[in-house]
């Protein structure tokens, strides 16, 4: 037994697809996140390939990478967007309905030490300027980490201090894109678990939900409680609420026991796929769906 395949938990097979060399994807989301879910790009690839919903559900956002991929490669009619954050919930509504006024405060804006703490500091007078509060912290804060608390990151990346994540051009680049694509994303500030049934009342089979929650329980990354402000939920009622719905869905978990357990009790099926977490450890984690397609 190789040591990839004894990480496989309870018998779940590792996944026939390969984790994506993150360089190789193209970055569309301007927010950096913890636990940001690029590298499983070539898995949502081949799962909305064949699945096709005219509407993509992604309850839990952050930086909506699923959806703004989905709906820029043409593998999804809409997506709803949901994220129960204020400061995420008012970047998204910024570059949604004041694109163009966001760009401008990101053109205008020289990030020194005092201008950071300025910002730290402000209570944001309307969403454009809530959600450049938003992105500027999330650039240069270390990790991406937007919870109360976070550090800005002192050396940065190179050694080039606070500017090393503060790319004016790209970011402006990344939210032309996404707003070329406005009529086609549509986000909601709002608790996804109560969400998530109403609208798949609705839309039933023609819809598809990406769920990548926060995940903090013993034996999963525990960090999530210090990354996200949001970091409770019922992880077993959300289970619960995709059976009942019978709707298409693409889960991903850490492979922690009590997830296994679950994934068992519903007869969902399971891949496993092993990361490297911030610290250069090895971890499970598992890509959870209806029936099997990554085998
Ligand atoms: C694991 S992150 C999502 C990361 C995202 N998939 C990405 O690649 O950028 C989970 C997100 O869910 C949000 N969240 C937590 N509880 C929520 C809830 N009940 N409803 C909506 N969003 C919630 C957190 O604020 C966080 O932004």
């Amino acid at each position: 037994m190789t040591a990839l395949a004894a990480m496989a938990p309870a018998g779940f097979p590792m996944s026939r697809i390969p984790v994506a060399n993150v360089a190789a994807v193209p970055q569309r989301s301007p927010l950096r996140y913890p636990g940001g879910k690029t590298w499983l790009i070539p898995h949502i690839r081949e799962w909305l390939r064949h699945t096709r919903p005219d509407l993509l559900i992604e309850p839990f956002a952050g930086g909506a990478i699923v959806s703004l991929t989905a709906v820029m490669e043409n593998m999804a009619g809409t997506a709803v967007i949901i994220e129960m954050d204020r400061d995420v919930a008012a970047f998204w509504r910024a570059v949604l309905e004041s694109g163009t006024a966001l760009c401008e405060w990101i053109g205008r804006f020289d990030p020194t030490p005092e201008s950071l703490r300025k910002i730290e500091r402000s209570l944001p007078e309307s969403v454009v300027e809530h959600g450049f509060r938003t992105l500027v912290l999330n650039r240069t804060r270390r990790g991406g980490v937007l919870a109360h608390g976070a550090s800005f990151s002192k050396t940065g990346e190179n050694g080039k201090g606070l500017r090393s994540r503060w790319y004016p051009e790209t970011l402006v680049n990344r939210l032309a894109k996404i707003q070329a694509y406005s009529d086609r994303l549509c986000f909601f500030e709002g608790d996804g678990m109560k969400m998530l049934p109403i609208l798949l009342r609705g839309w039933g089979r023609d819809a598809a939900v990406f769920v990548d929650p926060p995940y903090t329980a013993a034996g999963g990354k525990k960090a999530g409680s210090r990354l996200y402000a949001h970091s409770a939920i019922d992880h077993a009622a959300l289970f619960e609420i995709l059976a009942e719905a019978g709707s298409n869905f693409l889960m991903t978990y850490d492979a922690a026991p009590e997830i296994v357990d679950l994934v068992r009790k519903h007869g969902f099926a399971a891949v496993a796929l092993s990361m490297k977490n911030g610290h250069h450890n090895r971890i499970a984690e598992l890509v959870i769906t209806p029936e099997a397609m990554f085998e």
